[in-house]
């Protein structure tokens, strides 16, 4: 007998063996990496859950993952472990904003806040705590658009329910990813996603280095770019800490896709 989180860390991994990943450019060793999560995955075994009491989703949140739920489908042992990680899980605002913060024309993220929802299974939130490993339920708002940004660890998205657009890369085109895909945003890669009239359940995982900035990428009118750091602050407010210009090597579109990866 397992707990939520670790049934979860095992159907993930056995929905990881078989998914496409058509947002992905054709270079990257997606299968690969794959592979990598699934090990992780695995080396969860039959793990506990903690004790602590299922938080549930605001009232507007909660629809949106009712209407997510009743899409689900695919193999029933995975659509039944998401079921109990969408009951059983504690569900918190992905970016949390400082209510005592003045800076609302400043901060980008009061609005996309609103629209993004995690319920970590593993990690330093989850049901089972793991400093190497995060995986877990991520719910979107219909309409959301969440712009280009980076971050140092590895991560994969498996579409649960709804259809998103992923664009990875600067100036590179988005591409559907639907139910049973996978996209695999590799060490700070750009990446967007731009979800459609339905909203998104995806579950996530992480490997990496997991804390450090979250960096977001804008263009000026002139054209050119800059990026912000975002930070989570200690008590799990986000802030942005830090802004810099980003120098033409770093936004040369046709060099490649990891324009940014140079940058730490
Ligand atoms: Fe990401």
């Amino acid at each position: 007998m397992t707990g939520i989180a670790a049934t979860f860390a095992r159907e993930l991994s056995v929905a990881l063996k078989s998914a496409d990943a058509p947002t992905n450019p054709v270079t990257d060793d997606v299968s690969a990496w794959l592979e990598r999560f699934r090990t992780a995955l695995d080396g969860v075994g039959d793990a506990q859950d903690d004790s602590g009491a299922p938080v549930k989703l605001p009232a507007g949140p909660a629809e949106w993952l009712r209407i997510a739920r009743d899409e689900l489908d695919g193999l029933p042992a995975l659509v039944s472990a998401i079921h109990a990680a969408a009951s059983g899980g504690r569900w918190y605002q992905v970016y949390a904003v400082d209510e005592d913060s003045t800076e609302v024309s400043d901060n980008p993220m009061r609005d996309l806040a609103s629209g993004m929802y995690a319920a970590q299974m593993i990690g330093p939130r989850g049901l089972i705590k793991s400093t190497e490993l995060l995986a877990g339920l991520f719910l979107l708002r219909p309409r959301l658009h969440y712009p280009l940004h980076q971050h140092q660890a590895t991560e994969i998205y498996f579409g649960a329910s709804g259809t998103m657009h992923v664009q990875q890369g600067l100036g590179r085109v988005e591409r559907a990813l639907g139910p049973g895909q996978v996209s695999l945003t590799p060490s700070n890669r750009l990446h967007a996603l731009t979800i459609g009239s339905s909203p998104v359940l995806l579950l996530y995982t992480w490997m990496g280095e997991l804390g450090g900035r979250n960096w977001w990428w804008h263009q000026s009118d002139e054209g050119v770019w800059q990026r912000d750091a975002w930070e989570r602050r200690p008590n799990a407010a986000w802030a942005k800490t830090v802004t810099e210009v980003l120098p033409p090597e770093h936004t040369k579109i046709e060099e490649g896709i990891d324009v940014g990866r140079g940058l730490q």
